[in-house]
């Protein structure tokens, strides 16, 4: 049988539009199941046409339709959060980049891969990481939360605040959107500007990493949370906590 190789380009590009879908099918289901919930409560309250409290019998039926709606509703948006791999994966796994930690590529054939400056392009498109505790090696991947956007830029771009955090031009943003938290794939001209800026592709929000990644347009209410880099030797390497909030707002 006929085999395909991809370079590492493509391989990313691939590694990108699987995400993606995978990210659009959470926020479309739980999108789905929160909308079956308001139909099954609209429903009961508009046979009975009275805001008053249901009737004991249909009040249970409602409370366990509910209850059931929500507890679907909760595993798909921890399905969305954090990816359920408990058990499997190693101490520290899961908890957010701490100082110090090390920088891996967390997509394509260079994955697991230590990135130094050198690997991130002038001008993008964004290189996806992990931190990686460099005590135990344990790479934290186990929280899709801790998912990181690198990005270099001409500091001359950056507005003052966002140039400070800069090193060598290189910036580090999380890479979940802070709308429904689906994660941030594309690098793509704006809708409302000539200048290429992160995209959300499951509502189109977008993001300007030259002003500290604040929403330049679609429904996400809040910039992406930034993570301060500091250069060892070649690696890039963090430097604290993320700032602000990092995930979703709301689900789908
Ligand atoms: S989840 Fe990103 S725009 Fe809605």
């Amino acid at each position: 049988m006929r085999s395909f190789a991809f370079n590492q380009r493509e391989q990313s590009h691939i590694d990108a539009l699987r995400r993606q879908f995978s990210a659009l099918f959470s926020a479309e289901f739980q999108r789905l199941l929160v909308g079956m919930s308001r139909a099954s409560i609209n429903s009961t309250s508009s046979s009975s046409e009275s805001i008053a409290e249901p009737e004991t019998g249909v009040g249970t039926e409602q409370t366990r339709r509910t209850l059931l709606l929500g507890a679907l509703a909760t595993t798909a948006c921890l399905g969305c959060s954090v990816q359920a791999r408990a058990g499997e994966d190693p101490p520290g796994s899961d908890e957010r980049p701490q100082k110090g930690d090390l920088l891996v590529f967390s997509e394509g054939e260079q994955e697991g891969k230590l990135i130094t400056s050198a690997d991130v392009p002038l001008g993008g498109p964004p290189v996806h990481a992990w931190p990686k505790d460099p005590k135990t090696s344990v790479v934290r991947s186990a929280s899709r939360l801790n998912e990181i956007l690198l990005i270099r830029l001409d500091p001359a771009e950056l507005d003052e605040k966002t140039r400070e955090r800069a090193v060598d031009g290189i910036l580090a943003y999380s890479a979940i959107c802070s709308h429904a938290g689906c994660p941030v794939t594309a690098w793509v001209k704006s809708d409302v500007g000539d200048k290429d800026v992160f995209k959300c592709m499951c509502h189109n929000s977008e993001y300007d990493p030259r002003a500290g990644a604040q929403v330049v347009f679609g429904p996400a209410p809040r910039r992406l949370a930034a993570l301060p880099l500091v250069l060892a030797e070649t690696s890039l390497s963090v430097a604290g906590n993320f700032i602000g909030k990092v995930g979703g707002a709301q689900p789908g």
